[in-house]
């Protein structure tokens, strides 16, 4: 099963297993990883699923649909070219290795 890491904003790194077709939401929210709340559960209406991908590994990711970009402007923490809904990314094998990291807050 490919793994992706999570980045706490103070550096801290944990690695999760995600099935492929599972979102990084819903693997970060299985494991109990804090700093993702997700309120809305997937639906892309909260934007408190928010992480950063680094800008080299941008295009691994599926493309962002109209509404996770509108929801982006939502954000409580800055919006930055990397930034993602992570209920939005659906793990696939291209995306084995990647890191998200989490915002200072949600
Ligand atoms: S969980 Fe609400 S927008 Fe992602």
């Amino acid at each position: 099963m490919p793994e992706v890491h999570l980045i706490q904003p103070d550096g801290r790194r944990v690695t999760l297993d995600v099935p492929v077709g599972t979102s990084i939401m819903q693997a970060a929210v299985s494991a109990g990883v804090a700093g993702i709340v997700a309120e809305c559960g997937g639906s892309c209406m909260c934007a408190t699923c928010h992480v950063y991908v680094d800008e080299t590994a941008l295009a691994r990711l599926p493309a962002m649909l109209p509404t996770e970009h509108e929801m982006l402007e939502c954000t409580a923490a800055e919006r930055r070219p990397g930034s993602r809904l992570s209920c939005q990314v659906k793990m696939t094998e291209d995306l084995a290795g990647l890191s998200f990291t989490l915002p200072e807050s949600q």
